[in-house]
Parts: structure tokens; sequence; C-alpha cells
């Protein structure tokens, strides 16, 4: 697997504070990317993902919403499309492929945000960045971007 070579963290004590985080790693992570969001149901990968779209233009905070069972999320703005996209209730590389991964990875100046990437060893060796969330507590989080 390729190594990342570029890290950075951040902590937060509020949802406002994840979504202006959001907005910071918006700009340091430009189009195209395959980013992967870990950490535990809860951690604010989503919530990550509503200041991420605003941030670009793409949505509203509010239009983001989980897409464990749908799967994929698209938003766009003129300049930038984005794909929201939750692995959690895929188990196999052959759902992975039924749902396009690739196709989507491959598209131009798109952004792919993908929560539970790292369940799968394909989207891993496909990402340009990970993103940990850790949440600490109550609304303490924190976020380890590594990209390359
Ligand atoms: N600092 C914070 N950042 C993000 N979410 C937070 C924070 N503090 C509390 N929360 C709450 O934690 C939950 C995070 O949920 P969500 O973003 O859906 O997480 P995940 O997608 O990782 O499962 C939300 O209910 C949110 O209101
Ligand atoms: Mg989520």
């Amino acid at each position: 697997m390729r190594p990342y070579t570029r890290e950075k963290r951040f902590k937060t004590r509020s949802v406002a504070g994840t979504l202006a985080i959001a907005e910071t790693i918006a700009e340091m992570l430009a189009a195209p990317r395959v980013v992967v969001l870990r950490g535990e149901l809860g951690a604010g990968k989503t919530t990550l993902v509503k200041g991420w779209v605003a941030a670009l233009g793409a949505g509203a905070e509010e239009e983001v919403t989980s897409p464990t069972f749908t799967l994929v999320h698209e938003y766009a703005s003129p300049r930038v499309k984005m794909y929201h996209l939750d692995l959690y209730r895929l188990e196999t590389e052959r759902e992975l492929a039924t749902l396009g991964f690739e196709e989507l990875a491959a598209e131009p100046a798109t952004l792919l945000l993908v929560e539970w990437g790292d369940k799968f060893p394909s989207v891993l060796e496909r990402a340009d960045a990970e993103i940990w969330m850790t949440a600490l507590q109550a609304e303490e989080r924190s976020l380890e971007v590594r990209w390359r």
C-alpha cells in the first residue's frame, strides 16, 4: 500500500467545531480524491461530510443525511461532484463492484467520501486520504488526516 506522506491533527469540542474543521479539510484535500472516513459509529463522520458538502457549495448541511441504507448520495456544485458512501452494510467486494465503486472513483473532478471504506482492501488501496475520527468525551472529537 502506498504510504501517506502528510498528516494533520485537529481537535474539536462541538458539532459547530467539526463543521468548521470540515471547511479547512475541504480546502486541504481538493478533488479528485478518494477519502476514507474511519471511526466508530457516532464518531462524527457524517457530520464532517455535512460541513464538507456545504463548504464546497454542493449542498446545504441539512440535505446531507447518512447513506447507510441508500449506500450512495450525490451532491454537486458547478466545480465539483461529491459522492458520500457508507459501506457499513456491504459485506463483499462483489457488492462493492455492483455499487460501481471503481466507476465513481474514476470520474473526473470528483470527491468520494467513504464511510467504512476501511472494511475493503480495494478501497484502502484506492484511497488518497484517510481521516480518523475519535469520540473522546461528550462532544469532544479528535481528527487525524493523512494524505499524499
Ligand atoms: N464534536 C462533534 N462532532 C461531530 N458530531 C458530534 C460532536 N459532538 C457531538 N456529536 C454528535 O455525535 C453524533 C455523530 O453522528 P454522525 O456524524 O452520524 O457519526 P458517524 O457518521 O461517525 O456514525 C451526532 O449525533 C452529533 O450530533
Ligand atoms: Mg455516518
